[in-house]
């Protein structure tokens, strides 16, 4: 691509309407767990870390937050299933906005990637199954206990759930996002069904696609009622294998929610690379993402080891509308503008990626002079 004065155009930073928003340029904040919002309480600090990260018409995600007490894995991950928490958000958005970025929240449930001390009463996580992990710690890198066995859900609490999904959606809007992000990837609660290595039911939640995704999409109806499709994100990583789930046709069941996304018509579909083995490692791998990204009518979203030049190239040649930078953008807040001025990055610490600390490999990453 070349401008009509042939410097050559950065299609990462061309302006594009999504839905509603007119967003500046095509490079967004990808979800990211820090593990510094204690107690399940977003803090003071994340005002500054999102702002950072923020550009006139950018799209930031927030990490993945809980949307009841029974959803969470590790300490310190925030929650939006409470008044206090809805409270403790609005400043954080309103840094954001304050500076003209757009902000969804990210909403997750872990199922059972998670011990019983993050459980009320000690009680064991659910799931799908009652299978539980085989690996005793968490692959995300952070300290985290023994993973206890789940509980198979019940059809009965099924429900319950969803109804979490749709309330944690509400409080989302209330605390001032633009929209949220539902989290379908990853092996957490909603890919604990999708995903046929994990799912062992028999029930019309188990067996077939149509069964499996179920759930999932009942999350979605219920949250598109809510707070209307045009505010809703879903992220989906049929071909990870993150937290030991994985499925036998993941080209199968990325085709099958990207045509029944469509049909809710939401804002947009995000989709985590299958080179990404599990979230951070990169692996050679010949499937792509371009039959999805084909299937879904709304804004696609690519996700997963990307760089400036790989991403340039994906937007140029439309194999996705936007980029979603996780590393790169959590150290370097303005990694818009490096793209721009082809600067050098900032590298991550990722011995700090999940430490609890307020500043230290959180918001003391440089900007450019
Ligand atoms: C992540 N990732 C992630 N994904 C997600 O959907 N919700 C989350 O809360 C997190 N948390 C998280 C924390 C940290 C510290 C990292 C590094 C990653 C995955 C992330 O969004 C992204 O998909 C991966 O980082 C791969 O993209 P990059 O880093 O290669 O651009």
């Amino acid at each position: 691509m070349a401008s009509q004065n042939d410097a050559p155009i950065v299609s990462l930073l061309t302006p594009y309407k999504m839905g509603n928003f007119n967003l500046s340029h095509r490079v967004v904040l990808a979800p990211l767990t820090r593990l510094r919002s204690y107690n399940n309480l977003p803090q003071p600090h994340a005002i500054l870390y999102y702002s950072q990260r923020t550009s006139p018409g950018g799209l930031l995600i927030s990490e993945a937050t809980g949307v009841s007490d029974t959803s969470q894995g590790s300490m310190n991950t925030p929650g939006i299933w409470t008044k206090d928490q809805v409270e403790a958000w609005k400043p954080i958005v309103n840094g954001v906005h304050a500076k003209g970025g757009i902000f969804f929240c990210q909403i997750w449930h872990v199922g059972r990637v998670s011990s019983s001390v993050y459980q009320p009463n000690g009680q064991a996580p659910i799931s799908s199954t009652d299978k539980p992990l085989k690996q005793q710690m968490g692959n995300n890198g952070a300290e985290e206990p023994q993973f206890t066995p789940p509980r198979r859900l019940r059809i009965d609490e099924i429900p319950h759930i969803v109804n979490d999904f749709r309330l944690a959606a509400r409080n989302a809007i209330e605390a001032g996002f633009d929209g949220v992000e539902i989290h379908g990837a990853h092996g957490y609660l909603l890919e604990q069904f999708m995903k046929d290595k994990v799912n062992d039911r028999c029930d019309e939640y188990g067996g077939s696609l149509e069964n499996r995704c179920r759930f999932a999409l009942e999350v979605v109806e219920a949250v598109v009622k809510e707070i209307g499709a045009e505010r809703v994100g879903v992220r989906l990583s049929p071909f990870t294998e993150h937290e030991e789930c994985g499925d036998s046709d993941p080209k199968a069941l990325g085709l099958y929610m990207a045509n029944a996304l469509s049909r809710y018509n939401i804002l947009y579909c995000h989709m985590v690379e299958p080179r990404m083995k599990n979230a951070l490692e990169v692996v050679e791998c010949t499937h792509s993402l371009v039959p999805m990204r084909k299937a879904f009518k709304g804004t696609f979203i690519a996700a997963g080891g990307y760089g400036r030049e790989d991403g340039i190239n994906a937007v140029a040649e439309n194999r996705t509308d936007l980029v979603a930078y996780g590393r790169l953008f959590l150290a370097n807040p303005d990694l818009p503008k490096r793209f721009g001025l082809d600067a050098p990055l900032n590298k991550y610490n990722r011995q700090k990626f999940y430490s609890s600390h307020p500043v230290i490999g959180y918001t003391d990453y440089p900007f450019l002079e």
